[in-house]
């Protein structure tokens, strides 16, 4: 059998930055950068212009990575989409991004595959279990994933929303996973979920149960309430099991593979929450020099945290060729992952 590995990264995030106290100054919102600073370790994010969305945020990633991975983009096999922030609720945005790419264009188009995952905070790593498989079971050679979002048009960006809104910025990383004969790539990859929790971090806009599934006025124009509009989170419930699967995740990957933690080089967490993170590598005992973090300029970018990280950590320095990495994803559904790659 063949091993998957990254052979590519790439990372794109809107140029307009969005200090802390824009987000007092420009939008009116009752809060202070002290506030969130001290609580989630944010100090700005990115937000996109109107006309902007997670398609089009992906396709820099994409082409940034694909360059990285030393492939045309026809070399590609299938294409991964985790977003909770879509184009629009159907089709899925990974058609947009095909199509985006150029990849229907020229004499020699290629219909490759666009799926979409749907795991949020956990998306990338859902879809890195997915394109390991389709890689290792010989059916893909390279499988572009993507994780990109564009928050800021659905946060609520008053003082109603504060508690969310102040947490999350767009931007969009991408990998090119790819098939290899060396022993590296990636060794393992662990999922789960627990559906109990899902109503607390969600955003449901409609229930389809409901006829019409969106009240309409007198008009027949959609009314949607803040409530369902917006996304609504228990952030003390979220932080608590946040900490505890993160912990048992990395322990589970350690377990799975007969590795101890110190013999992991990076840790590459899901940017929520710069306080989550640390009392994650207290509690594992992790040297600061091994866990990174940017939460402070983008936020939460939901399913682009750990390609962003990835790709800044290469481009930086800090992620070299031969080392041991970890990725560890937790969020709404709930559900959380790990991954442990040989780089
Ligand atoms: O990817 C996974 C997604 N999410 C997470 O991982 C988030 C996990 N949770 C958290 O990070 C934390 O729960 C938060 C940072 C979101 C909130 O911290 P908290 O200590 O749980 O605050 P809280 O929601 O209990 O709010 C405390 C107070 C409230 O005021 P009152 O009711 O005590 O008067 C909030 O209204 O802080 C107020 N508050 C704010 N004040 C200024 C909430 N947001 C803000 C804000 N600025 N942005």
């Amino acid at each position: 059998m063949q091993n998957a590995y990254i052979s590519g990264t790439g990372f794109y995030v809107p140029p307009r930055v969005v200090t802390n106290d824009d987000l007092r100054t420009q939008y009116g919102i009752d809060t202070t950068h002290d506030w969130i600073h001290k609580r989630t370790g944010i100090e700005s994010r990115r937000f996109a212009d109107e006309g902007i969305g997670s398609s089009d945020l992906a396709v820099h990633a994409s082409v940034d990575a694909i360059a990285a991975a030393g492939i045309d983009k026809k070399d590609l096999d299938m294409i991964l989409f985790a977003t909770l922030s879509p184009d629009h609720c159907f089709p899925g945005s990974g058609v947009f991004l095909q199509q985006k790419l150029g990849l229907c264009d020229g004499d020699s188009p290629k219909f490759v595959p666009a799926m979409d995952i749907r795991n949020q905070c956990s998306g990338f790593l859902y879809g890195l279990t997915t394109a390991r498989a389709m890689v290792t079971s010989g059916q893909c050679k390279h499988v572009l994933l993507v994780g990109a979002e564009t928050h800021s048009a659905a946060l609520d960006l008053s003082t109603r929303g504060r508690t969310v809104s102040s947490l999350f910025g767009d931007g969009a990383g991408a990998v090119v996973v790819s098939a290899t004969t060396e022993d590296r790539g990636i060794r393992g990859t662990w999922l789960g979920a627990d559906g109990r929790f899902a109503l607390n971090l969600c955003q449901k806009v409609w229930d389809i149960k409901k006829r019409p599934f969106i009240p309409m006025n007198a008009e027949g124009v959609g009314q949607v309430t803040p409530e369902n509009a917006w996304a609504q989170m228990d952030g003390k419930i979220v932080f608590k099991h946040a900490v505890e699967k993160m912990c048992l995740a990395v322990m589970q990957s350690c377990w799975e593979l007969q590795i101890e933690l110190k013999d992991i080089d990076l840790f590459c967490f899901h940017q929520a929450n710069m306080r989550i993170n640390q009392y994650v590598a207290q509690q594992l005992n992790l040297p600061d020099e091994k866990v990174v973090h940017n939460i402070q300029r983008y936020g939460n970018t939901t399913a682009a945290t750990i390609p962003i990280l990835l790709a800044e950590s290469e481009r930086n320095g800090k992620l070299k060729r031969g080392m041991k990495v970890a990725m560890v994803a937790f969020g709404s559904g709930f559900t959380w992952g790990s991954a442990v790659c040989d780089w």
